[in-house]
């Protein structure tokens, strides 16, 4: 075999090498996010083998000896759940609303569940039993509960958080949910005519597309950050600038507007106008729904929306330091990124994404009961 291989016989070459599996999927992930070059065009991608040593040389020490190293040789391993997929650790009801902190549901599994006893000494909750939360936060605990034929009650002091658990737990008229969110849907589309922001974030896709080909080309451009042949602290944010003339006149031609009236308060300081009137728009939508339920969980569709259309970067999502209402360098995507200019795409990917995950909890669900608390209005009116 050549120094040169296709992705197929990298994964070959590569399984023998380290003993163990490796698929062309982690071959594709190398070259995708610049770990080892490419060599050639799309279709007949190639990689050096030696490319290959030098990565697995630097990399290949296991997740559990490099953490035992920094963390200490006493590590529980198997407390590290490393070996779950994220899909595994959002599981079903899990996602259907971010918290940052959450456990996942395998560390409830863990200590709840007397079938995975192989791990540890002794098991806590039998079926059938109640467990009791004070903390509940998004609901972790009384979902897996439920799951495992355990009764659950849930306290926290935050009405949203509340709320979060709530939702996960409740039980749904499916149908009615598909009527309200279609109904909501036809009418965002009708407020959203009226309007431009729609076709200027295509127009300025359509732009940022041919400008990040040109000037970020993938995967070429995160390797030669990697290797240091392209300083991208200098590079992205001199291109960036480069394509904010563009934006500009797009903005004008389209008449986006920006800023809102105020910078006061969370709901004016992180929202471009233009998304902030749409979710004042479905807000008094939601505000006309009859079945209680169907109220809550379209709420938190709603939620879940908002937080993914706040004017900030990629790489900021969680930290928010100042919103970002104009194109930027990306480092988390390695190209040109934008700010969001609509709700709709948001709204509609998780009003899907709610009912699947609601329907997949559905089918593993037992009846046991998880005892609702009530949210606090005074404070769910702040909220
Ligand atoms: C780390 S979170 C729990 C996360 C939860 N295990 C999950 O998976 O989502 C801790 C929670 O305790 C709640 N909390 C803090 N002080 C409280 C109190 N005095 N009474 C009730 N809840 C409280 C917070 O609101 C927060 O939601």
């Amino acid at each position: 075999m050549s120094d040169l291989l296709s992705i197929r016989e990298a994964s070959q070459w590569a399984t023998n090498y380290l003993d163990k599996k490796v698929t062309t999927s982690n071959i594709s992930y190398l070259i995708q996010y610049g770990r080892v070059p490419r060599i050639g065009e799309n279709g007949t991608t190639q990689i050096k083998k030696s490319d290959l040593i030098d990565y697995y040389k630097k990399n290949n020490r296991t997740k559990e000896e490099r953490w035992k190293e920094q963390l200490g040789q006493d590590l529980n391993w198997i407390l590290s759940f490393s070996e779950y997929k994220e899909s595994e650790t959002t599981k079903h009801v899990h996602r259907l609303h971010p918290y940052k902190g959450k456990f996942i549901p395998q560390l409830v599994e863990y200590f709840l569940d007397d079938h995975i006893d192989k791990f540890k000494k002794e098991v806590f909750f039998q079926k059938g039993q109640t467990v009791l939360d004070p903390f509940c936060g998004s609901g972790t605990t009384l979902v897996q509960s439920n799951e495992l034929g355990v009764n659950a009650v849930g306290i926290d002091i935050s009405a949203f958080n509340s709320l979060i658990s709530n939702v996960k737990v409740l039980r749904y008229d499916l149908g009615d949910i598909r009527i309200v969110v279609n109904n909501i849907t036809k009418k965002l589309i009708e407020f959203l005519s009226s309007k431009k922001n729609t076709e200027f974030e295509k127009a300025l896709s359509d732009e940022l597309k041919l400008f990040n080909n040109k000037y970020f080309p993938s995967p070429e451009f995160k390797y030669k950050v990697r290797s240091k042949e392209i300083d991208d602290k200098i590079y992205g944010p001199e291109k960036a600038d480069e394509f904010l003339p563009g934006y500009k006149s797009l903005l004008k031609k389209y008449n986006i507007q920006l800023s809102q009236k105020s910078n006061e308060g969370f709901l004016n300081k992180w929202f471009i106008q233009e998304i902030r009137d749409e979710i004042d728009f479905v807000f008094e939508e939601i505000k006309q729904i009859k079945n209680p339920t169907t109220k809550r969980i379209i709420s938190i569709i709603l939620s879940r929306t908002i937080r993914s259309s706040r004017a900030t970067t990629h790489a900021d999502l969680g930290t928010l330091v100042e919103p970002q209402t104009t194109t930027y360098y990306c480092k988390k995507h390695g190209k040109i990124c934008k700010p969001s200019f609509s709700i709709f795409n948001w709204w509609l990917r998780y009003a899907k994404d709610t009912i699947k995950r609601i329907k997949q909890f559905d089918e593993l669900r037992t009846k046991m009961n998880n005892n609702l608390f009530k949210e606090n209005e005074k404070l769910q009116k702040v909220t």
